[in-house]
């Protein structure tokens, strides 16, 4: 990053006058100071039981937060601050991908919108979203500024029709894409391609407004998950592939917590070199992030996401298994299970999913372990039932885990194994 295109963004940044806040709290005092006190707390319910799955809310919550100029921009800026910092340097870093005609979807009070108008002066932007107010605010805002480069719309984009040369999304998927019902332990490919199911309608929508040679640009909250899987299976079967050059992750702070965003920029053909091959692209990124030099060689723990993506990758044969789930059918609460590994015939690997702590941990443990690994998880299926929960024994068919018989009595384990675990 050259320093004038700081200096582009932080000028940008202070002629809206938006500061970051470290908790919701800090935004309080704030929003008093442009009358929006009782707006501020109506918006901090929402939001609060947002975080605890509400569903719908999404109307309530745009309609108060964008009630009138001063409160949306100083809320909406001090909650997103970071994000919104590190997306417009991003938006410079990769300023060729955005062509002379720009759709901008979702574009809630217009931030990015005038941050687009403001860097591409000789550009057409248009921005949309669903809700007259947002679209009120950033209009207000784009007049303060006196950018006349872009047209805003109230529109649901699922609905759009016409093609531009770069659509741009920041943050709409998880709004257009309900993802909550996958089972959540199961292995990262069948999770990944759930994920691509949920989503595809969606990314059919986007891909459609794009004009040919065109770029689909994207930004979405998701970790190097299954779900940026799925979303990037579902734009290659749209026929967009990533450029992988424009590929970045964002870990920033949203308030006090931290927030990771996957951006990127889409297209049909181009000169770059694109990722063709998802899945060792998604490995990479995963063993990046887990520290792992090389899944074929000599690694010791896998945790999170790329627990799974060690499994896929070096899963020779399953072992032995269990899974808990909350009363016969309910939600999944654990999952353990023992393999051999096929790039190291030494080791055996186990895996460990702890459903209420989110916990997923693939170990590479010596052979010698490998019995001492599988009373392990036998005490811990043994513990689960003692807890009420209901236990199936894991089955492979075809390497294909399935849920198989449910276990109705302590499994007995070997005591002198017991002992040498
Ligand atoms: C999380 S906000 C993101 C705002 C902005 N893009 C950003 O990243 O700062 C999502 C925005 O997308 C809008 N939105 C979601 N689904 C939409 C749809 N189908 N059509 C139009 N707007 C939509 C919402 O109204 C909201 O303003």
């Amino acid at each position: 990053m050259k320093s004038n295109e700081l200096e582009f963004v932080d000028s940008f940044i202070s002629e809206i006058g938006i500061y970051p806040a470290d908790s919701l709290e800090a935004l309080y005092p704030r929003c008093e100071a442009v009358g929006g006190a009782s707006n501020y707390l109506q918006v901090k319910k929402i939001i609060e039981a947002r975080h605890e799955n509400a569903e719908g809310l999404d109307k309530t919550l745009y309609n108060k937060k964008n009630a009138n100029y001063d409160f949306a921009v100083t809320f909406t800026g001090g909650y997103d601050y970071n994000y919104l910092s590190r997306l417009f340097q991003w938006i410079q870093n990769n300023e060729q991908y955005f062509g002379d005609t720009i759709l901008e979807v979702g574009c809630d009070i217009g931030l990015v919108s005038c941050f687009l108008g403001r860097l591409f002066p000789d550009k057409q932007i248009t921005s949309v979203d669903k809700y007259d107010k947002s679209i009120k605010v950033a209009q207000t805002m784009a007049d303060k500024m006196g950018i006349r480069n872009v047209s805003f719309r109230r529109a649901d984009v699922l609905k759009l029709t016409g093609r531009y040369d770069t659509v741009f999304s920041s943050r709409t998927m998880h709004e257009n894409v309900k993802n909550g019902s996958l089972d959540m332990s199961y292995s990262l490919i069948e999770l990944s391609r759930g994920h691509k199911q949920l989503i595809k309608p969606y990314s059919d929508v986007l891909a459609k407004l794009v004009s040919d040679d065109g770029y689909l640009i994207s930004a979405e909250r998701c970790n190097i998950d299954p779900m940026f899987y799925g979303w990037l299976l579902a734009l290659q079967e749209n026929g967009y592939n990533l450029i992988e050059e424009t590929y970045s992750q964002f870990k920033v702070k949203e308030l006090n917590k931290d927030a990771i965003f996957q951006a990127g920029v889409f297209c049909k053909s181009s000169e770059s070199p694109m990722v063709d091959d998802i899945s060792t692209f998604f490995t990479r990124l995963s063993c990046d992030e887990a520290g792992i030099d090389d899944l074929m060689g000599n690694w010791g723990r896998a945790p999170g996401w790329t627990s799974l993506v060690a499994l896929d990758v070096c899963v020779d044969q399953f072992v032995e298994g269990y899974m808990t789930l909350r009363g016969y059918s309910g939600n999944p609460v654990c999952r353990y299970a023992v393999y051999t590994n096929k790039y190291d015939k030494d080791s055996s690997l186990v895996y460990q999913y702890v459903g209420p702590t989110g916990l997923r941990l693939t170990s590479n443990t010596f052979a010698a372990y490998k019995d001492a690994n599988i009373s392990s998880i036998r005490q811990s299926a043994n513990k689960d039932m003692k807890n009420g929960f209901t236990v199936y024994r894991i089955v492979s068919e075809n390497g294909v885990e399935k849920r198989g018989d449910q276990i109705k009595k302590p499994i007995l384990d070997n005591p002198l194994l017991r002992r040498d675990c």
